[in-house]
């Protein structure tokens, strides 16, 4: 475990976002901030570090995040932001509520009902409404959608409560969302808004939408700040490793050059590789000398892959075949799953060896890779839930998402919500 709360290397683009997030609203301030940088260099732990710096008790900061294979409903990272808002006005009590409310009629009037049906968790702050909208075609109804969702950022986000959207992993989000967050930022009535994407730039390839609109930001009046995360020096590496084993920095030089040698800084695998040097026994604390040791010249002979994905991949595999096997189901499935509807599906999807995998995902929970939330296991990071993915061979993809999606059919109970209808859906 890394040391909690604490950034190393990342200074400049702390005080860069700080500056930003406590300058909102006033003229010739950004409303755009754009994150970018290798996967598992260190973008969303940055944003939500920086947070904390925002000294703006009036600015409402709210974010959601798109998902590897897009396995959740389009617009589902917006609606996540929008539900950590209404969760932040009804917190604030009966009279902000009130207030808000009458913002947001005021500024769409009939249309609100727009709003809630595809933002549910508006109605806290909207409430039940009666009205019906107008019918329009698809087209002209993405296009009054995109206005009325410009017309309520206009109403909540205010110079004086200014409003914060982070959105992260766009390299994954949905076309409508990509449109939605694209008419959004070239409002520039919206003097009270923050728009922050982060996105891997090694996983966006020139003809998908985002670098096409990110493009086309550039050309146009907006103004965008480019926060690029890259990997950290060879000396935060041994501040890093320095903390993290409690010893003075002098001491874990002779191991950190190498780890910094063999990850180049990339910070998921510094944590990866020092994970697996532990499992290996090349890096233990000793009770005789109560100190860490480490075996430089066998890390050093360590042969270690340029991606985090790897690493990951290796420890899956070292797990129970049941376990690997539940871990792969769930990647197809999402992000997350309830362990119920995993179980129905371990179970029913394969002979009995492999129904023994339910119990055995707790082995991923031990191992870190997964985490249990409530009735949900969660993969602990998107890049395990990848490494699980590409476990599954190719050509077999295919007829597992089949099968998996047929199977959440069937698991279904009439009063489940739409979620996981949608994830059986888009396998
Ligand atoms: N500057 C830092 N100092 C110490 N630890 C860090 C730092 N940045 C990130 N980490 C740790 O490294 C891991 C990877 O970081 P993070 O998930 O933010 O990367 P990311 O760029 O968002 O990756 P992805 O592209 O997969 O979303 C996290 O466990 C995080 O706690
Ligand atoms: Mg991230």
């Amino acid at each position: 475990q890394f040391p909690k709360g604490k950034l190393y290397g990342r200074d400049n683009q702390l005080a860069t976002l700080t500056d930003v997030y406590n300058n909102i609203g006033k003229p010739s301030v950004p409303s755009i901030v754009l994150v970018s940088g290798y996967s598992g260099a260190g973008k969303s732990t940055l944003v939500k570090h920086a947070k904390r710096s925002i000294k703006r008790k009036d600015l409402c900061f709210i974010s959601g995040k798109f998902e590897h294979l897009q396995q959740t409903k389009p617009l589902s990272s917006i609606e996540a932001a929008l539900a950590e808002y209404s969760n932040e006005i009804v917190k604030q009590g009966r009279a902000k509520i009130l207030q808000t409310r009458w913002l947001i009629i005021q500024a769409i009037k009939s249309d609100v009902r727009v709003l809630t049906e595809t933002f549910p968790c508006l109605s806290k702050i909207i409430g039940e409404l009666t009205s019906t909208p107008a019918e329009v075609h698809f087209r002209a109804a993405q296009n009054r959608f995109k206005f009325i969702f410009q017309m309520f950022v206009r109403a909540i986000a205010t110079t004086s409560n200014p409003l914060v959207l982070f959105l992260d992993d766009l390299q994954w989000a949905d076309e409508l969302s990509l449109r939605i967050i694209s008419a959004l930022i070239r409002d520039t009535e919206n003097t009270g808004f923050l728009f922050i994407g982060s996105y891997r730039d090694n996983e966006v390839a020139p003809s998908d939408l985002l670098p096409i609109l990110i493009n086309e930001l550039e050309t146009s009046k907006v103004q965008v700040t480019n926060i690029n995360v890259s990997s950290i020096s060879k000396e935060d590496v041994n501040n890093l490793i320095a903390d993290t084993v409690g010893m003075p920095q002098r001491l874990t030089k002779s191991l950190s050059d190498i780890v910094y040698q063999k990850t180049s800084g990339n910070i998921l695998l510094v944590a990866q590789f020092l994970e697996s040097l532990l499992d290996e026994d090349l890096l233990m604390f000793s009770l005789d000398h109560s100190t860490w040791m480490w075996d430089s010249k066998g890390i050093d002979a360590r042969e270690i892959a340029d991606d985090a994905g790897v690493l990951l991949s290796k420890k899956i595999l070292q797990l129970p075949r049941g376990c690997q096997y539940g871990m792969k189901l769930l990647a197809c499935i999402g992000s997350k799953c309830d362990a119920s509807t995993l179980m129905f599906i371990i179970n029913k999807g394969k002979d009995l060896e492999e129904s023994i995998a339910g119990k055995m995902l707790d082995f991923a929970v031990d191992e870190g890779l997964l985490r249990k939330e409530g009735p949900n296991y969660v993969f602990v990071h998107d890049q395990i839930q990848q490494a699980a993915y590409s476990l599954i061979p190719e050509n077999e993809r295919g007829s597992l998402h089949r099968q998996v999606g047929h199977l959440i059919l069937i698991s279904l109970t009439e009063n489940q919500d739409d979620d996981l209808f949608f994830t059986a859906v888009s396998q």
